[in-house]
């Protein structure tokens, strides 16, 4: 059957109610449609050191090259968050951007925006001439 987006919304929420968010008490999921058609899922785990922490979109990336290897491309990745038990808005940070668009560039995200809907994307649309290798790339 084929994943639609509100089987992603449901796999990003339960990947959110496992968030140790225990510094930000900001909770996030995140979970990836790759092009194989399989679902990985992600949250953020963050750490007394603060640096340390790690956004739930590279977590599901992780788990995803994991299952898939280095070929894995990302067709869908939904972002949802919560904080004080209400839907946050949460687009990917800065780092999360480039670390999407190095396994999919023309790969679709959505995220919630401040009004709690669902915004929809391209990786290439959030993070416009990424860094790359140029030619070697
Ligand atoms: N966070 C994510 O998991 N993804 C993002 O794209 C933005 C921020 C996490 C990091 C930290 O644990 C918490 O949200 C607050 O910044």
């Amino acid at each position: 059957m084929a994943v639609d987006d509100s089987a992603l919304l449901q796999a990003a929420e339960a990947a959110l109610r496992q968030a140790y968010a225990r510094y930000s008490r900001f909770r996030v999921g995140a979970a990836l449609l790759t092009a194989g058609g399989r679902v990985y899922r992600g949250c953020n785990v963050e750490s007394i050191s603060f640096p340390v922490g790690q956004c739930a979109e590279r977590n599901a990336i992780a788990a995803a090259v994991l299952e898939e290897g280095p070929a894995m491309r990302i067709a869908r990745l939904l972002v949802t968050a919560e904080y004080r038990g209400q839907v946050a808005a949460c687009t990917p940070c800065g780092a999360c951007r480039q670390a999407i668009v190095e396994f999919g560039a023309d790969a679709t995200v959505l995220f919630r925006d401040a009004g709690g809907a669902l915004l929809v994307r391209s990786a290439a649309e959030l993070l416009p001439s990424s860094f790359g290798f140029g030619d070697k790339g």
